[in-house]
């Protein structure tokens, strides 16, 4: 296991004298790491159950680096599934074959093969995480990445006294590939989830699950900062602490303007780091996690709890519960996100793009397809512009590299092919969707702005989306149809949050901006594993540029076959 006492690796100095010259050079730290997948009986909830791990482990193991560190990670898989893990935030410039997301970038690691995802962590401090990228095998495949800033660079905020990861996830009794193959076969969402977990364990108020709940020990009169990852596959979850605030410093691994919070929301894929003051009355307080959702939709909604424990404190103690906002509580939701802002300081500054290249307006929809062998006739389903993505055979990026014909089609619209009243009354009418697997090609360095729009075609939902290879800028929001015409005039161009995940709200819209800097196949979803399994997700293709650092990378040698 990572232990973080063996932290700092101190890098090599090497002295060069060239031509009179003295050169210092750093050569970057590696830090080496081997991910065995594996089978094993897990007890949680009453049930003891196979799971699959990474070393046994549940969360798995923490990768633990420095800005600027070379990584690498053999994956040995050792499970009857095949797998894929995905860095899930770090940018992989040029070099998309360590991306993960199966059938994107890479073929899955059959049984009993391995694939050593080689890279380097550069640009970017702070916390992420990593996750199996196939089927839905993340439920219990998933561990924290945490990048301390280059030595003898201090956060932008008061040194903690301590730092604490919390992993928020969500647990099955049963076996969740079997749920979603049933699923799969009636066209109906698989049965929903048991439970809510922090660092893989329900807490207190789950039946009998008492010896299944994380503590953290503080000492009153410090601070403590943690990492928090909605690791949940199909929850947008609210987090708070009973009797203390929240300082929110950081999201999706980019500072923010600190700001202070009874509850923080984070959507599946996203991360938060906040400073706790350990200022109460030593006591042990509940620290609670629970789904925000505020579509007509019925969801797993129980709480997981964890405990903040003050040092000397027995446990014989009741901790008291902290106020959560309600399941349904929008309102709280948009003013919430609306506080997040980019730093944007002198050594942090947010390069939102100003002028844009491409106009992108992209429709999220719910619908229903036919399907004969399904228990009604008919198949719940998603899209992006009416379009439900189908699944290749091969890796994406290889049919790219490659030029392998017939793989994809470059000729996702920039825009829905009928307008319609997106977020009005349900088009029942409208339900059907086309298949394809249709990306968008964008510009080498191009600037692009695209406007997520979420329908009520069959129902309305908040979407976190995620876009792999690449941070954008958060620029627009707002509840209803976006207005070309009004909307754009109220964008934050000046401090928008800078992140890889962003919740389109329910019956809303989100303007995002991003420069095509990163050449490859990068990967857009809806982070809600059940709508990426219904298809709500497309790939663009970043053209290579024309200068010599500009082109995606030669594929690795062991890069799985197909
Ligand atoms: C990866 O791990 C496997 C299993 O332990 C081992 O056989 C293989 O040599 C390792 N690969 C590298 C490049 O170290
Ligand atoms: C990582 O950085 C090292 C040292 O700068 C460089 O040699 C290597 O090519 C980089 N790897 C990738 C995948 O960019
Ligand atoms: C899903 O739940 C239903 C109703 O509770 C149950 O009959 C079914 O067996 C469950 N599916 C699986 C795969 O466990
Ligand atoms: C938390 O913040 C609220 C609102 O700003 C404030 O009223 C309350 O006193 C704060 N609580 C603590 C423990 O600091
Ligand atoms: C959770 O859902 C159940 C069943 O759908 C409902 O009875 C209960 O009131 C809900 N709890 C909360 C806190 O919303
Ligand atoms: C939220 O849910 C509560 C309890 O179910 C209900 O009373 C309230 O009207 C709902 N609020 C909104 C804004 O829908
Ligand atoms: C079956 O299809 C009918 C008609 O499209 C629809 O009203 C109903 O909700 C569907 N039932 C299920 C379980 O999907
Ligand atoms: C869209 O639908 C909503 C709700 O049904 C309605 O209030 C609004 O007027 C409609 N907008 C247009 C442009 O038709
Ligand atoms: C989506 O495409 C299907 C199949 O072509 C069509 O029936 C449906 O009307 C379209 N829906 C929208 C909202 O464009
Ligand atoms: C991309 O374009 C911007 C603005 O023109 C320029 O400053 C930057 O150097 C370009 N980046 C690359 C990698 O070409
Ligand atoms: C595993 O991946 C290989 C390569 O894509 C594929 O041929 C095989 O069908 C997959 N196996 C399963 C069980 O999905």
């Amino acid at each position: 296991m990572e232990n973080r006492q063996n932290f700092p690796f101190v890098p090599f100095f090497y002295f060069f004298c060239l031509l009179g010259f003295v050169f210092i050079q750093t050569e970057a730290a590696v830090k080496k790491y081997q991910f065995d997948i594996q089978v094993r009986n897990v007890r949680r909830l009453c049930h003891a159950k196979p799971i699959v791990t990474v070393n046994g482990m549940f969360p798995g193991p923490t990768i633990y680096v420095r800005e600027g560190y070379r990584v690498l990670v053999n994956v040995t898989n050792s499970a009857q599934y095949n797998m894929s893990i995905h860095w899930h935030g770090l940018k992989q410039y040029r070099n998309g074959w360590v991306d993960g997301p199966a059938y994107i970038t890479q073929c899955p690691i059959k049984t009993g093969n391995s694939y050593v995802y080689d890279f380097n962590v550069t640009g970017q401090r702070g916390t992420l995480w990593w996750h199996a990228h196939i089927f839905w095998l993340r439920a219990t495949v998933y561990g924290a990445i945490v990048i301390m800033p280059k030595q003898g660079t201090p956060f932008p905020f008061p040194r903690p006294e301590r730092e604490e990861n919390i992993l928020l996830g969500e647990w099955w009794n049963k076996d969740v590939e079997a749920l979603v193959k049933q699923g799969n076969k009636l066209g109906l969402p698989p049965n929903m989830s048991d439970a809510h977990t922090i660092n893989g364990k329900p807490g207190p108020l789950f039946p009998c699950s008492d010896k299944h709940t994380f503590a953290m020990e503080v000492e009153q009169g410090k601070s403590y900062l943690l990492r928090i990852i909605n690791a949940a596959l199909n929850d947008e979850l609210f987090f708070a602490i009973a009797g203390h605030n929240l300082t929110v410093v950081e999201v999706d691994a980019v500072y923010t303007k600190p700001f202070t919070t009874q509850a923080i929301l984070i959507a599946p894929g996203q991360t938060t780091n906040v400073l706790v003051q350990a200022s109460q009355v030593p006591s042990r307080y509940f620290m609670a996690a629970r789904p925000f959702m505020d579509a007509p939709l019925s969801i797993d909604n129980k709480t997981a709890t964890a405990i903040l424990q003050y040092k000397g404190i027995p446990n014989t103690v009741l901790p008291i519960l902290p106020k959560l906002p309600a399941p349904n509580a929008t309102a709280f939701a948009l003013t919430y996100n609306a506080k997040l802002r980019s730093l944007n300081s002198p050594q942090f500054p947010a390069n939102v793009p100003l002028k844009v290249d491409r106009h992108l307006f992209y429709t999220i929809g719910l619908g229903i397809n036919p399907c004969p062998t399904c228990l009604n006739g008919t198949q719940l389903t998603a899209s992006l512009n009416n379009i439900t993505f189908v699944m290749p055979q091969i890796g994406l990026l290889q049919a790219h590299y490659f030029n392998i014909k017939g793989v994809f089609r470059t000729d996702f619209p920039d825009r829905p092919p009928t307008p319609f009243n997106y977020t009005g009354a349900p088009l029942t009418a409208n339900l059907g969707t086309k298949l394809g697997t249709r990306l968008s090609k964008v510009a080498f360095n191009s600037t692009v702005e695209l406007i997520l729009q979420d329908t009520n075609l069959l129902s309305v939902e908040s979407h976190p989306f995620h876009l792999h290879g690449y941070n954008f800028f958060v620029v627009g929001t707002g509840v209803g149809n976006f207005n070309p015409s009004k909307d754009p005039a109220k964008f934050n161009l000046v401090d928008p949050p800078e992140r890889n995940t962003v919740g389109v709200p329910t019956g809303g819209w989100t303007a995002i901006r991003f420069r095509a800097e990163n050449p490859g196949v990068w990967f857009m979803h809806c982070h809600l594993e059940l709508h990426i399994s219904w298809g709500l997700k497309t790939a663009f293709v970043v053209e290579n540029g024309k200068g010599p650092d500009q082109s995606v990378l030669p594929p690795p040698k062991d890069l799985p076959p197909c």
